[in-house]
């Protein structure tokens, strides 16, 4: 082989491997979804989208889904916006099909190919998808059609290379939500649908969104995201042991994720989500599941 040849051979192995890592784009699955939109709860379906995406595309200023920047995130990245997700045509996701919308909920595959791997859940229940989605279909005021432009997201060379090591995770038919008296499996749910395992763990590039408990060091914390300041914070360790919450009493959990103040009494900041809307038995649930995990020595 001469040399120029070999050369020819090596560079084109490097720009097919960097392709190959930055494949960002996918084509639509061939999802045949008809859920009976008849039995959807959309006051349920409020509640659950208020949890599982205005985290990051409730605007406080507009009241509505229109979008925010997610300055959480690692400005080497670059900047990501997410989307205005109103019934607007143009600016939001007007033109989305229930089966499109079905497909970048559970997969992280948009309409345009796209991937977003930011929201995907792969076990989320066939009923609550459905209600989340009669829900931003619904008439009510947060999801009214807005004009609004929350920018667009532009991706940092590196954060090309980290979208580009992400998959689509898997289309399934039939996931069915736990029982609430299967606690455990319950509070599982809860805990990988309101995606704290994924801030709660290593790192957001070692999660396994499919099977959760895969996750490195999962629910240990220590994983770096930035306040409002732009500080760097890590992620508190949530696992039974002494340098996680294995102290702490149901009640103390139950406040933390609801009015934001840890056992000792400190304010609990940005990143993290308040959740007033889990109800007893949810926070029981996910609780008595925390408690049951492996226990992670790690004080972040
Ligand atoms: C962790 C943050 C996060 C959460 C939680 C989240 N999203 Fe998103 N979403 C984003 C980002 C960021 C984008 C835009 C990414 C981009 O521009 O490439 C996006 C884009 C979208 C899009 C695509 C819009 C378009 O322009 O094609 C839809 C639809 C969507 N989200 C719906 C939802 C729904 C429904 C939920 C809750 C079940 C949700 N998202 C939860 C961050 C999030
Ligand atoms: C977007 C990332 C993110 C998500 C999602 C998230 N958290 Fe957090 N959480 C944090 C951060 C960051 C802190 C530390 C905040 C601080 O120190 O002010 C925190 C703090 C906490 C604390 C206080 C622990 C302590 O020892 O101080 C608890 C409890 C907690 N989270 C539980 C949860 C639960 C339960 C969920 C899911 C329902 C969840 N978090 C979802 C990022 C997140």
């Amino acid at each position: 082989m001469t040399n120029s040849i070999r050369n020819t051979l090596i560079v084109t192995a490097l720009s097919l491997a960097f392709a190959t890592a930055c494949k960002m784009t996918y084509d639509a699955l061939a999802i045949d979804y008809n859920p009976d939109f008849a039995r959807a709860d959309v006051a349920e379906g409020k509640r659950l989208t208020t949890m599982m995406c205005g985290v990051c595309h409730f605007d406080q200023k507009t009241g509505q889904l229109t979008g925010v920047q997610m300055v959480d995130v690692p400005k080497v990245l670059g900047t990501i916006i997410a989307s205005n997700i109103t019934q607007h045509e143009e600016k939001g996701i007007g033109k989305y099909t229930d089966a499109e919308l079905a497909q970048v909920i559970r997969t992280g595959i948009a309409r345009d190919g796209r991937l977003i791997p930011f929201m995907q859940k792969p076990n989320l229940a066939d009923d609550d998808l459905r209600d989340i989605i009669a829900f931003l279909r619904s008439d009510d005021p947060m999801v009214k059609a807005s004009d609004i432009e929350p920018g667009e997201t532009k991706y940092s060379r590196v954060g090309k290379m980290a979208i580009g090591s992400e998959k689509p995770t898997p289309w399934k038919h039939g996931i069915q939500k736990p029982g609430s008296s299967d606690k455990l499996a319950y509070g599982k749910y809860l805990i990988d649908n309101l995606a704290c395992y994924d801030c709660h763990s290593k790192s957001f590039a070692k999660v396994d969104k499919v099977d959760i408990e895969k996750s490195k060091g999962f629910m240990g914390g220590g994983n770096k995201m930035l306040n409002k300041l732009g500080e760097k914070v890590l992620t508190p360790n949530l696992t039974p042991h002494e340098t996680g919450i294995k102290d702490w009493t149901e009640a103390d959990f139950a406040r933390a994720i609801t009015q934001g103040f840890t056992k000792g009494n400190k304010v609990i900041a940005y990143p993290m989500p308040l959740y007033p809307d889990l109800n007893p038995t949810e926070i029981s649930a996910m609780f008595a599941y925390l408690q049951s995990i492996p226990a992670i020595k790690n004080q972040p």
